[in-house]
């Protein structure tokens, strides 16, 4: 063990045994953290962001606990990961026993139960009745570089359609999906060719208000593509149905299943990212079901497999089944032990009606959020759906001239973060312009525990509007 690390204060284990409090028992970051810190300084690359640096050494329930022995409230699940909780016994028990059987023989040189398990498991589980396939990646970036092949490969077309405020991952082809430059884009061109960027029905800065947005911006994306690209040219539409990293945007109600029918009726396959949304995180196994669309294909990640790393692509067998024979797969996908701990995260999330927690978790913490947007001018919107929630903070001014809400505020949310961090809150931000606040507790998270958030998360708010804005 290198210095900087107490192992007196280290607990046993993480998992829903863990206490489940929020206890600061030093500055947050504390001493330990700050000595891991530095080591991390001197051997990780830069280009690796970070949150709050604390270092965790157990985790479960809904805390984080620190080098230093502090338990912080989680309100990220390690961004929509640990659903089931981190730790999960099921996915402990799951793990610890492949490991002991076998850690790895590539599904594509001799083939194990685990793959096929978790392959029907998601053709039982996502929208649609019809005949599925699926296929198991790494991660969510890997399964929506595929599915964008599978596309390919099933229409004969290359042009993908995406959307403003999208995120899809880092890789070269994913990069081009996504939206933002800063961070994700900036200096690592150039991208993959034929990917068109379409507006998104963006309720809250709609300039024609929220009530039309969803059938305008269908009807302006629908228009875009027939006439600039040609809906015979476009393989793709890939849509997250909530969109993540951008903001936690609820499209316009019917933007969605307008989309559907277009792609539909022009042969275009539709393909759902999910990756940040699925697994209950909304509320719904899947946000597609909020909307009722049923995608081609579905692009899962995350959630999957309560923290292991395992993504998919499933969808309509006759899709699924056109790339050739060794035009997909890759060392690793669907590794046994990531199998393993997925078919005890889906188990969980049935057997404890997580979903039905993610309501839940909708329903305590809305009205709070609601009162903040009330009470303080700066709480622009709030929205989300599930345990998927956000606040947008925006200047305490008028919209600008021609536009429907007034400027995003990033140093506001920066500042709210920092503060409910100091708190032993871990929050996280998210947006096109960095100005949202998003929760994304674990599901399982203690409702005492739920509502303490809040309650710093409310202090927190109250506190940045009495200094920046001496409300
Ligand atoms: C909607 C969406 N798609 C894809 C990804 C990329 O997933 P990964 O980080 O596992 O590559 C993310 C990650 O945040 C995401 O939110």
């Amino acid at each position: 063990m290198r210095s900087g690390t107490n192992t007196a204060l280290r607990p046993p284990h993480g998992g829903p045994g863990l206490p489940q409090v929020r206890r600061l028992v030093t500055a947050v970051p504390g001493p330990g953290s700050t000595a891991l810190a530095r080591r991390r300084s001197q051997a990780v690359a830069r280009g690796v962001g970070e949150t709050l640096p604390v270092y965790v050494v157990a985790a479960g329930g809904g805390v984080l606990v620190d080098v230093d022995g502090n338990s912080l409230i989680d309100f990220g699940s390690g961004i929509a990961v640990t659903n089931v909780g981190n730790s999960a016994d099921s996915v402990v028990h799951n793990v610890t026993d492949q490991a002991r059987r076998f850690t790895h023989t590539c599904f594509m040189v001799t083939p194990y139960e685990g793959y096929v398990a978790v392959c029907e498991e998601l053709a039982r589980l996502t929208p649609g009745g019809h005949e599925k396939r699926s296929v198991l990646f790494n991660s969510g970036a890997e399964a929506v570089e595929n599915a964008v092949k599978i596309a390919r490969a099933y229409t004969g077309r290359s042009a993908v359609v995406a959307f403003a405020h999208a995120y899809h991952g880092r890789t070269n082809l994913t990069m081009a999906l996504t939206a933002r430059s800063t961070p994700y884009k900036a200096g690592f061109g150039p991208f993959a060719p034929e990917i068109y960027r379409m507006p998104m029905a963006y309720p809250y800065r709609w300039p024609g208000g929220p009530e039309g947005c969803g059938r305008q911006a269908a009807g302006q994306v629908i228009d875009a593509i027939r006439a600039e690209i040609g809906a015979e040219n476009v393989a793709a539409v890939i849509i997250e149905p909530i969109q993540g990293e951008g903001g936690f945007i609820v499209p316009g109600a019917g933007f969605l299943p307008a989309l559907a029918e277009f792609c539909a009726s022009a042969g275009i396959v539709l393909v759902a990212d999910e990756v940040q949304t699925g697994f209950g995180r909304t509320g719904h196994l899947f946000a597609c079901e909020h909307e009722e669309i049923v995608p081609d294909l579905i692009v899962t990640g995350k959630g999957i497999a309560g923290g292991l790393p395992l993504a998919a692509v499933t969808g309509r067998a006759e899709v699924m089944d056109a790339p050739q024979v060794g035009g997909l797969g890759g060392t690793y996908g669907g590794n046994p032990l990531a199998c393993a701990a997925a078919l005890g995260a889906i188990a969980t999330l049935e057997r404890e009606d997580l979903a039905a927690r993610a309501r839940l978790i909708e329903r305590i913490a809305m009205p709070r959020l609601r009162s903040l947007r009330g009470r303080y001018p700066f709480v622009g919107d709030v929205r989300g759906r599930g345990a998927m929630l956000a606040l947008e903070l925006v200047a305490d001014e008028p919209p600008p001239a021609g536009q429907a809400a007034p400027r995003p505020d990033r140093a506001v949310a920066a500042a709210c973060a920092a503060e409910a961090h100091r708190r032993g809150l871990v929050l996280l931000t998210a947006g096109t312009w960095g100005n949202v606040l998003r929760l994304l507790p674990p599901l399982v998270i203690p409702e005492h525990l739920l509502v303490e958030g809040l309650d710093v998360l409310e202090e927190v708010v109250a506190d940045i509007a009495r200094h920046r804005y001496g409300t």
